[in-house]
């Protein structure tokens, strides 16, 4: 029998949202010196000021090899829509980081088609990751 969810108050209307991976590597300047670490999240919480998507930092994610990791979490409209939540790796440059911005001001996974770019930095999420996703 299948399962059914109802949503209810705010979880019916969750936004995108962007969470930024700042554990030991992701967002660490002796690490990785040539990005703004601290300004990429002022742009990133900045744009979600504007454009009504949430921006949240968390501890580390688990690929830190592929640092700086995003994770970009489907809106409750776009998990309606089959989005998933897609994990960007190496989002160093403000290309990246605009690219991100522009996802998710245009609703996220499952309402908006990623940047191409930005879609070759997709990538695969830890294996308990994946597991909780598919609840
Ligand atoms: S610090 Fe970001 S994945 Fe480990």
């Amino acid at each position: 029998m299948p399962t059914r969810t109802f949503l209810i108050g705010a979880a019916r209307e969750r936004p995108c949202t962007l969470v930024v991976c700042r554990g030991c590597c992701c967002g660490n300047p002796r690490k990785h010196p040539r990005t703004d670490h601290a300004g990429q999240v002022e742009r990133l919480r900045a744009a979600g000021a504007e454009h009504g998507f949430q921006v949240r930092t968390t501890d580390c994610l688990g690929p830190c090899d592929q640092a700086n990791v995003v994770v970009v979490q489907p809106s409750a409209a776009g998990r309606r829509s089959g989005g998933r939540a897609r994990w960007v790796g190496f989002a160093m440059d403000d290309d990246c980081t605009e690219e991100l911005v522009r996802w998710a001001a245009a609703g996220g996974p499952g309402l908006a088609e990623p940047p191409a770019t930005l879609e070759l930095q997709f990538i695969r999420p830890p294996r308990d990751a994946r597991v909780r996703s598919r609840r």
